[in-house]
């Protein structure tokens, strides 16, 4: 037993709320479906976060189903629902984490700063009370466990925060969590804002404080710090700071942060299995199309790579000269099982149970199938790989067009030759452009018969080596409506491009919903 572990105490527990699948999920462009997220919660309950905010009930009819899933089967953290203090909120938040039993959270939220009071909802304070109050008694008929936000703390007038967090715990409320909603804070405000309401709040010890910080100013992990120093016992995160705008902190950063210096912040520590980290991150990044960047701490493809001959050499000396944490306590090992086109299906079902994916066996043999097609093209088969694979399953695309053949040629004038499938007809033609993607978008327009406008393309390598399956990240919106936003991966780009423009073009022509769909975006602009 180290020391540190030897020191833990639940007083000094920190609970990591993990909320990637509701305000990660809100970034623009990030959306995930119901699949996407229950293997988002699979992996989450792996790395063993506390509570899981699996979503917004009210958003979305799927946004509902996802949560309500997500508290049928998840078993390990509580599961948690957001609502705004409004009945048909709170109904359907009750609603979906029901399944959950007693580990079922619902969290509600009113903004409190007097910014947001007399521009947005036009209320005065005692309005604000009596809402937040009725909030979350309503809650309470649904669940024992709730939890409220005053919306923009950071912003708020202290003496009336602390009015306001004494009357929801009167009310009911088990934790109170203080966000930073517009990452406006300062680990040197933010921290004694905390032991501030510990002193000023009556019933606080009764209650978990949480901490939720966005990142503006790139301060959310060290107000979180900051936070705990002070009395915060909860720290709102989500895997690679995806978020709204600049992101929520970072759960790696933050876990790690902890961990590595013990020393600094004595006796505070998470249930976090950090091994799970790099897996987490990985998968999140597959599966919400964003990509990490390459120096980003902990997560990052350079994090420990060292490319100095001075620190190459010290590091050959001893580890420690130049490295603060270990890649293996982070998840990363240095060899990956990797899978060829010799393994059988046992390997393969084996490495899928090993990555959380549960599939029936119909889906397991067409899985199989795409795995022998690409262990063809390339030498060995990674675990992001099959990731991939699955998650093409998993992508619940509506097909009205298959692609059925796709012919590029590149040089002076680039042209494609595209055919499609439709039941039983099929569709051929060509076109230019001005470069072969866009030769091979101008062509399945042309057949499809449909156009659109690009708004955001990304192509990403899934794993090392030449011969790396390419995942094409779009966002296309058409007759400026709602952007449908859409993946697919293959060893050659161009095709992974064309075939993510053709998920995008079948979402558009079926009138399916992406989850940022009007109303949904109506409600969680309120967030
Ligand atoms: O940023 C914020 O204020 C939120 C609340 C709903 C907690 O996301
Ligand atoms: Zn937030």
């Amino acid at each position: 037993m180290s020391t540190n572990e030897a020191k833990r105490d639940d007083r000094n527990r920190v609970v990591i709320f993990d909320t990637t699948l509701r305000d990660g999920e809100q970034c623009p462009g990030a959306s995930m479906n119901r699949a996407e997220k229950l293997q988002v919660a699979r992996q989450l309950a792996r790395l063993k976060v506390d509570i899981i905010e699996a979503g917004f009930p009210i958003a979305s009819p799927d946004d509902f189903a996802a949560v309500q899933a997500i508290a049928s089967e998840i078993e390990g953290p509580r599961i948690a629902g957001l609502a705004r203090c409004l009945e048909k909120d709170i109904v359907a938040a009750g609603e979906a984490v029901k399944p959950a039993g007693d580990r079922a959270r619902v969290h509600v939220f009113l903004a409190t700063s007097a910014i947001h009071r007399q521009y947005k909802l036009r209320k005065a304070e005692a309005e604000i009370i009596r809402l937040a109050v009725e909030g979350v008694r309503q809650a309470k008929t649904y669940v024992d466990d709730v939890q409220f936000s005053p919306e923009d703390a950071s912003r708020t007038e202290p003496e009336f925060l602390a009015e306001v967090c004494a009357a929801v715990i009167e009310a009911g409320a088990t934790t109170v969590n203080i966000p930073d909603t517009v990452g406006y804070a300062v680990p040197e405000q933010f921290g004694p804002l905390i032991g501030y309401l510990k002193q000023h709040v009556p019933g606080i010890d009764g209650v978990t404080i949480h901490v939720h910080c966005h990142n503006d100013l790139g301060l959310a992990v060290a107000n979180s710090l900051a936070a705990v120093q002070h009395g915060a016992r909860g720290v709102e995160c989500t895997v690679n700071g995806l978020g709204e705008r600049a992101g929520n902190c970072s759960l790696e950063e933050f876990v790690m942060a902890l961990r590595t210096r013990a020393d600094a912040y004595e006796g505070l520590w998470t249930g976090v299995e950090s091994r799970e980290i790099h897996r987490s991150s990985r998968l999140v990044s597959q599966l919400s199309g964003m990509v990490v960047q390459r120096n980003k701490a902990i997560v990052g493809a350079n994090a420990f790579a060292h490319e100095s001959g001075i620190h190459q050499d010290g590091m050959l000396k001893e580890r420690s000269t130049y490295e603060i944490m270990r890649p293996e306590d982070v998840g990363i090992s240095g060899t990956e099982l990797v899978l060829g086109k010799h393994s059988g299906r046992h390997a393969f079902k084996a490495q899928l149970a090993k990555l959380g994916f549960v599939l029936s066996g119909e889906e397991l043999e067409r899985a199989y199938a795409d795995f022998i097609a690409l262990a063809d093209k390339k030498k060995s088969v990674y675990d992001d790989d099959l990731v991939a694979i699955v998650q093409e399953r998993m992508e619940e695309t509506p097909e009205m067009y298959r692609l059925d053949y796709l012919h590029v040629s590149t040089g002076t004038v680039p042209t494609a030759t595209v055919r499609v499938v439709k039941g039983e007809e099929s569709f051929q033609d060509a076109a230019t452009g001005d470069g072969p993607v866009d030769a091979a978008f101008r062509t399945l327009e042309r057949v499809c018969g449909v156009s659109g406008r690009l708004l955001d393309y990304s192509i990403q390598a899934v794993t090392k080596g030449k011969d790396a399956l390419g995942e094409a990240s779009l966002r296309v919106s058409f007759d400026d409506g709602p952007a449908v936003h859409a993946k697919a991966a293959s060893t050659d780009i161009i095709e992974a491009s064309a075939k993510a423009y053709l998920n995008c073009l079948n979402r558009h022509l079926l009138g399916s919903k992406p989850a940022g769909d009007a109303a949904a975006a109506e409600a969680k602009g309120a967030v």
